[in-house]
C-alpha cells in the first residue's frame, strides 16, 4: 500500500493529490493530509508520495515544515518514495518548486530511494532547486499557469511510477 502525504496552504496541492490518489485506486493508496498524521500510521506503508508546494522563500509549506522534524523520526531508510511538486514558474522563476528539492534532501539523507525524476522540459523558469542530474527530483504541477497540462502530466507519471512503488 502507498501512503500518499500532502501539505497545502490554498488546496491546489490537495486538488493535485486527490487527482493521483485516484490514478492508483483506493486499493493501491492512501491519502492524508501531513497535518494529521501519526506515526503509527506513517509507518504502516510500504511506499511513500510526498506531496508539497511551495511558499515563502523557496520554502515547504507550512505543514510539511512542521512535518518534516517528525519525519526524521520515523524509519523510512530502505523504503521508496515519490515526491510530486506544485509552484508558480511565472511569479517565482528563481526558485520554481524548490520545496521537492528540500525534501529530496531530507528524504535521501534518512536512506530512502527516491524515484520518479522528470524532464525540465515543458516549463520556462530560471532557476529550481528541486533539479539534480538535470531532471526535476520528482512530478511538477504548475496549477496557476499550466493547470490544462496537470491531467496528463498525472496519468503520464503515474504509469511510470507505479511499477517502482510496488
Ligand atoms: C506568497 C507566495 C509565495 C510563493 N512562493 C513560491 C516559490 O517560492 N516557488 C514556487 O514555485 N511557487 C511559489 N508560490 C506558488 C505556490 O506554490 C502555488 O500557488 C501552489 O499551487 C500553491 O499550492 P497550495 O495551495 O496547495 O499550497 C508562492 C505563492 C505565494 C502566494
Amino acid at each position: 500500500m502507498i501512503g500518499i502525504f500532502y501539505g497545502s496552504s490554498t488546496l491546489n496541492t490537495e486538488f493535485v493529490s486527490q487527482k493521483i490518489l485516484g490514478e492508483f485506486g483506493a486499493d493501491r493508496a492512501r491519502l492524508h493530509n501531513v497535518k494529521d498524521v501519526s506515526s503509527d500510521l506513517f509507518d504502516s506503508y510500504s511506499a511513500y508520495i510526498f506531496i508539497t508546494s511551495t511558499w515563502g522563500a523557496g520554502d515547504l509549506q507550512d505543514d510539511w515544515e512542521v512535518f518534516v522534524p517528525e519525519l526524521e523520526k520515523m524509519s523510512i531508510s530502505g523504503k521508496t518514495v515519490a515526491l510530486v511538486g506544485l509552484g508558480d514558474q511565472k511569479n517565482y522563476p528563481e526558485r520554481f518548486c524548490d520545496g521537492i528539492g528540500v525534501l529530496y534532501d531530507k528524504v535521501e539523507a534518512l536512506g530512502a530511494r527516491v524515484v520518479g525524476s522528470t524532464d525540465t522540459s515543458s516549463y520556462e523558469f530560471k532557476r529550481s532547486a528541486a533539479i539534480r542530474r538535470d531532471k526535476f527530483v520528482g512530478l511538477v504541477i504548475d496549477e496557476d499557469n499550466q493547470s490544462d497540462l496537470t491531467d496528463d502530466r498525472i496519468t503520464t507519471w503515474v504509469k511510470r511510477v507505479r511499477k517502482e512503488l510496488s
